[in-house]
């Protein structure tokens, strides 16, 4: 018996067992396949809530306070687990090849401005100062210092070390096939291998979080409506690394690793759960890199992979209970910004299961759908 069930195994979830082990509960956490393989696996490692926020509100403001967060996050859990988690908050850099391209991001460099976050907006020889491999052909960006990227997959690792630290049951392989409910609660999680029986659920499964929280619809609803949403990426290495930072263009971006790659991402693609990389998928990431980073024609290929985003009708994660249940939280829902996000979720979720869920926004509420 746990106190906790959590279901899926990518960065939410860990985030979620590390956090609520932390607090003193109970957890089993259970990944259908192996541990961070699935979209955790496939990020890029970004933290941009501002060069990737759409505009104000409760998406951008979680965003920030998880970027906030993060440097002490990652601390406590490189002294847990004695790895680097290679964060680099080196700046990111978002430029324009066009004067409708620099519009918007002008635009976009006032409203940030206008709520008081600290985003220069350059022109095309400032951006080759801050990154001067980029091309000739930009005329202008927008710099935000204090956003950059970590390893995803070194603090996946580190969640999932830290959890087990902590007692958390880790079981791979080991599917949700359903759920054994009494009244508005859930008393167990249904596995091939037996029932786990818990006080709480958390659906932190990704892209699969509907299909999941589909076996516990009331009156046909789904609350947790994600769908996968595809994102094709490129590894360029074999030259020394031409950027320090971030560097994203109209049609991707550039992420320099502590390896000497360069991850070039992603493709935005609509097609069910197929993760398969296409031709045409990774030629374009190709063409992109090299648009952005002319220097990058002359590297090698080094490794292509794809990955599914939770997304969403309305572009903001899915987090808080489950509307006509007691017991079940939904995590999911991050759509591009799982790796920033995971962590604090984390925390969110166990203050949940703890009574307090003042911290995080109704409008991230799972009832929103119903
Ligand atoms: N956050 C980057 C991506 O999803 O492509």
């Amino acid at each position: 018996m746990s106190d906790v069930v959590i279901v899926g195994g990518g960065i939410v979830g860990l985030a979620c067992a590390y956090e609520t082990a932390r607090a003193g509960m109970k957890v089993t956490l259970l990944e259908y396949g192996k541990t961070a393989m699935q979209a955790t696996n496939a990020a890029a490692g970004m933290l941009a809530p501002m060069i990737e926020s759409h505009g104000p509100g409760p998406m951008l403001d979680l965003g920030l306070r998880a970027l906030h967060d993060m440097p002490e996050q990652v601390d406590e859990l490189q002294q847990r687990c004695g790895f680097d988690l290679e964060l680099r908050l080196h700046g990111i850099l978002k430029v324009a090849f066009t004067e409708e391209q620099f519009a918007e991001l002008r635009q976009r460099q006032a409203w940030l401005e206008s709520c008081g976050h600290d985003v220069a907006l350059l022109d095309g020889e400032q951006c080759r100062e801050a990154a001067p491999r980029i091309s000739e052909r930009v005329i202008g960006g927008i710099y935000s210092a204090s956003e950059g990227s970590v390893s995803n997959q070194m603090l996946a690792l580190a969640l999932e070390r830290g959890a087990e630290a902590l007692g958390v049951d880790i079981r791979q392989r080991a599917p949700a096939v359903g759920f054994t409910t009494g009244g508005e609660r859930v008393t167990a999680v249904r596995t091939p291998d037996g029932d786990v029986g818990c006080d709480a659920v958390v659906i932190a499964a990704g892209a699969r979080s509907g299909q999941i929280a589909a076996r516990l619809s009331v009156n046909g609803s789904n609350p947790i409506p994600v769908r996968p949403i595809r994102g094709q990426m490129i590894a360029l290495g074999g030259m020394s690394c031409p950027i320090r930072s971030v560097v994203w263009g109209p049609e991707g971006y550039l992420v320099p690793r502590a390896n000497g790659l360069v991850f070039a991402g992603a493709t935005v693609e609509d097609v069910g759960f197929r993760r398969r990389t296409t031709t045409a998928g990774l030629r374009a990431m190709r063409s992109m890199a090299s648009r952005l980073v002319p220097q990058l024609r002359a590297s090698q290929q080094r490794f292509d992979w794809a990955g599914l985003r939770p997304g969403t009708p309305d572009g903001l994660p899915i987090i808080g209970p489950m509307p006509a249940w007691l017991n079940v939280i939904a995590a999911t829902g991050h759509f591009r910004n799982g790796i920033l996000l995971g962590p604090i979720t984390g925390r969110l979720v166990a203050n949940g299961l703890g009574g307090d869920w003042s911290e995080t926004s109704p409008e991230f509420s799972p009832g929103r759908f119903v």
